[in-house]
């Protein structure tokens, strides 16, 4: 942080989140709440909310959240630096000057530093696509049939052909070359000293969700090897949660997502007008991403290249899809190889007419099954049909596997009854057991494994703190930041209990402390929690015994916890065995104690 945490904070009181946001969210009040359609996600009811009181937002839809910063971070693709900017002169604040030394950089923090040399970087190579010297790439790019708008959109660029001007221009700007070879634009050696990692390549910045360049893709212009060289991964660059284009993709108004393999493909795609399309970065798709995708949408269309290794990823992603209780289905784009060159030789229109008629993934994978048989041998064929029985196992609903038998043994002339038979067959012989994944209900309660109830519970007791901070009298004598046992909920305790305790609890100042995007997420998440029971079920409004009976529960499982924990860890130190014994005994005597609450 280059300010002094006063100014910090006093920028933050003077801006009111909820005037702030309202500049780009229509919101609406209700109670003590605003609501809004969140511009984070795509959505048609509104569950993104502003507290006044809290003065941070919360989306409960996609999750994002924090203070009046993370907002303007997160819609603005803008780094602390220019947030703060920002907001001081929204509020006429005059900021002081500060120099920036390579020591104060270093102090900011080493994530703040990688997103801001990554978007030097960025510009960098942005403005060099549009200097005499990157005509090549230009042309490049316009010969893939890109306009203009397209590459500013995507901020697109070029690296020159010298291997270490990047390098040099990072150093001026204060960066030192640690920094810049660990932010994955550089290398280092003894020959070369630190040197450039891309030149000579058309660049493809990656951003993550809020805009903020995380990466980049580099591709030669023609051929060579490696066709794409990536950045590797750093602290602020995750493969495996991130997706190119969901940046863009997260406001789409349609109501699936298109997966596919290449940065150029999403482009095209975009360009074309289908807004949804998302890529993994050269690596294959992993459960990370697909719990990301699921915050936006059930339905995701693959599109995968049509040769042999593609039709393999697609089934991989059909499968992590699956186990994240999302439903894939699969383009069909023959003759083309990908999305890119469908469009470019289809157009836009035959594309959509290929969304309309996208595979659902159970076809898809019995299809590519049925290649390995010959259909005209009696032996294979019955092979295949086995092969067939087999994949009709998993899926756990009656109903659901009914219908998939029905129209697989439509599509490949199979009696029907015969084919129930022959599942009733292998369910028998092979042990393969139905149900294999019981999904949830949509509406039913997800089971709580045992740490997310922990989690749950330390969230709830930290949202209830911050919302009625005259509870903390009735259980103090109970609770204190140690018996949050998770550090970053620590952290988060540790500063609600002071601000209760000094009068002066300011839940959007808390996220100030943190750096971090998914921290400032999660801390919102946990000034957020709905107020209910242990088990999830909402408080009748106005019932006092509900809401005494709630918050005993809660102080009781986190006291419980908190004890477990320290019980566990136990040191030979004499204080600590002190405190897990007043523990066991302020226990004894939680449990026989009811809370009076208003
Ligand atoms: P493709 O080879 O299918 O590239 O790789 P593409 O997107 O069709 O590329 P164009 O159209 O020839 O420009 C798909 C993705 O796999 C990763 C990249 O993310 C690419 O977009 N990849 C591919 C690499 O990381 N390195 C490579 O050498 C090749
Ligand atoms: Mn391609």
């Amino acid at each position: 942080m280059y300010y002094p945490e006063e100014i910090v904070e006093e920028v933050r009181a003077r801006n009111n989140i909820v005037d702030v946001i309202s500049e780009h969210v229509r919101l609406q009040k209700k109670g003590s709440t605003y609501f809004g359609l969140c511009p984070f996600h795509n959505e048609k009811t509104p569950s993104f909310s502003v507290s006044p009181s809290k003065q941070m937002f919360y989306c409960f839809g996609c999750g994002a959240g924090g203070n009046v910063y993370s907002f303007l971070m997160q819609y603005e693709n803008a780094t602390f630096a220019e947030a703060i900017k920002m907001l001081a002169d929204r509020a006429g604040i005059k900021l002081p000057e500060v120099e920036l030394t390579p020591e104060m950089k270093k102090a900011a923090g080493e994530k703040a530093t990688l997103l801001e040399i990554n978007k030097e970087a960025a510009k960098y190579f942005y403005y060099a696509l549009r200097n005499p010297a990157g005509k090549i790439g230009y042309e490049y790019f316009k010969g893939r049939e890109l306009s203009d708008e397209t590459m500013k959109a995507w901020g697109l660029g070029y690296s020159n052909m010298y291997a270490d001007d990047l390098v040099k221009f990072l150093r001026t700007k204060g960066y030192s070359d640690e920094m810049i070879v660990k932010s994955g634009l550089a290398s280092h050696d003894e020959k070369r000293g630190t040197h450039d990692k891309f030149w000579n390549r058309v660049m493809f910045p990656i951003q993550d969700v809020g805009h903020r360049v995380i990466g980049f893709g580099g591709r030669v212009m023609g051929e060579g090897e490696p066709k794409y060289l990536n950045s590797p991964e750093t602290p602020i660059f995750d493969k495996s949660r991130n997706l190119y284009g969901l940046n863009y993709a997260r406001s789409s108004k349609k109501n699936h997502m298109i997966l596919c393999e290449g940065y150029m493909d999403v482009i095209a795609m975009h360009q074309a007008g289908f807004n949804e399309a998302v890529a993994s970065l050269g690596t294959a798709f992993t459960s990370g991403q697909a719990s990301i995708l699921k915050r936006f949408t059930d339905n995701v269309i693959l599109s995968y290249d049509s040769d042999g290794a593609g039709t393999k990823a697609a089934l991989r992603a059909i499968g992590i899809l699956r186990e994240n209780g999302m439903s894939g289905k699969v383009l069909d784009l023959k003759p083309y190889k990908d999305p890119d060159e469908f469009i470019k030789n289809m157009g836009a229109e035959a594309f959509n007419e290929r969304i309309g008629n996208a595979r659902n993934s159970f076809y898809f994978e019995v299809d590519v099954a049925s290649r390995e048989f010959d259909l005209s041998d009696p032996d294979s064929k019955t092979k295949f049909h086995r092969e067939i029985a087999t994949k009709l196992c998993q899926f756990a609903d009656d109903v659901e596997r009914n219908n998939y038998l029905e129209g697989i043994c439509r599509e490949y002339s199979i009696n029907p009854e015969s084919m129930r038979k022959l599942v009733g067959t292998v369910v028998n012989q092979t042990g393969l057991a139905t149900p294999i994944r019981p999904k949830p209900k949509s509406g039913e309660a997800k089971l709580i494994k045992p740490e997310e109830g922990i989690i749950r519970a330390q969230r709830l007791l930290i949202t209830w703190l911050s919302e009625e901070p005259g509870i903390y009298d009735r259980i103090k004598e109970y609770i204190s930041e140690a018996d949050f046992t998770e550090e970053l909920m620590n952290k988060v305790a540790s500063r609600v209990i002071a601000g209760i305790k000094e009068g002066n609890l300011t839940p959007a100042s808390i996220v100030s402390d943190f750096m971090d995007d998914e921290d400032q997420k999660q801390v919102a998440a946990m000034f957020n929690a709905k107020i209910t029971g242990l088990d999830g079920i909402p408080l009748e409004a106005g019932s006092k015994m509900d809401r005494e009976h709630a918050l005993k529960e809660i102080v009781l499982k986190v006291k419980e916890n908190s004890y477990n924990y320290y019980s566990k860890n136990l040191s030979n130190d004499v204080a600590a065995l002190d405190e897990v014994i007043k523990g066991k005994k302020q226990l004894e005597k939680l449990r026989n104690t009811t809370f009076t609450v208003d």
